[in-house]
């Protein structure tokens, strides 16, 4: 018999015009720096925007806000804090900062879970921290999340394009939509990836450089707006 609660989480996600799960083959790439600065950026141009953080192992977006005591509220679910102009949730207020607390089917149901009593307000965008690579997470997503499109990080490393073009396959003949793939903490100016990512059929969205600046905006996200990254990801953000 399908999961009651599958129909529960179209219910839960109708209200949000789109959804956008920032993913990547390889971890350590930048993608919560992405997640974190894409959603900044839609709040601060006026968009209603909420951040989910669906990284188990590590989440890491709370850091990157400066979350500090906001808690979600129940009532008749969970109400996402605000921090910072975004509507926020984070797989951390299950885990309470525990490493690894679940495994295997405990974190799918954890998932399920928390997408079925998260009561989002109607947003424009609501933007997915995902774990790395292609897990179970992410296939949990895809099967649940009506409307999901994903963007894609990687590296300028050819490594990091390898497992891309695994994920975007995958994502290709699952017909989920790609919208398409940053290239992160880019040091040449080599086309490499911009040149692999357009043969696939897939929208090269930019490219940011390797920026020295971040360490010091961790916890800051008035300071990480302003940076060179915050500057290429408002960018990015406006071709979406
Ligand atoms: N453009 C950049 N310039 C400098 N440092 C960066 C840049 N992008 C990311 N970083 C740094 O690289 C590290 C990894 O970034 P981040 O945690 O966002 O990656 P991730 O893909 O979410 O990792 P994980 O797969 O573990 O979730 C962090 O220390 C981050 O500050
Ligand atoms: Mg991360």
């Amino acid at each position: 018999m399908a999961d009651p609660r599958t129909s529960i989480i179209s219910e839960r996600l109708r209200r949000i015009r789109r959804i956008i799960a920032v993913s990547s083959g390889k971890g350590g790439v930048g993608k919560s720096l992405v997640a974190t600065t894409l959603a900044l950026n839609f709040a601060k141009k006026g968009c209603k925007a909420g951040l989910f953080d669906l990284d188990f192992t590590s989440p890491s977006t709370h850091l990157l806000l400066g979350v500090t005591d906001e808690q979600p509220r129940e009532e008749k679910g969970l109400i996402p804090p605000i921090v910072q102009g975004l509507e926020y949730m984070s797989l951390i207020y299950y885990s309470s900062g525990q490493a690894a607390p679940l495994r295997g089917a405990d974190t799918s149901n954890a998932l399920i879970e928390l997408l079925a009593v998260t009561l989002w307000n109607d947003l424009d965008f609501l933007v997915l921290d995902m774990p790395p690579g292609i897990g179970d997470a992410v296939l949990d997503l895809i099967r649940l999340v009506p409307r999901i499109e994903f963007l894609v990080v990687t590296t300028s490393s050819q490594l990091a394009f390898e497992t891309v073009k695994k994920l975007v396959s995958l994502l290709q003949e699952l017909k989920v939509p790609v919208v398409g793939v940053v290239e992160n903490m880019k040091m040449t100016e080599s086309r490499n990836v911009q040149r692999q990512t357009e043969a696939f059929g897939i929208k090269f969205l930019g490219e940011i450089p390797y920026d020295p600046e971040i360490e010091g905006s961790i916890g800051k996200p008035d300071k990480l707006l302003g940076t060179v990254l915050g500057k290429k990801i408002k960018e990015i953000s406006q071709s979406l």
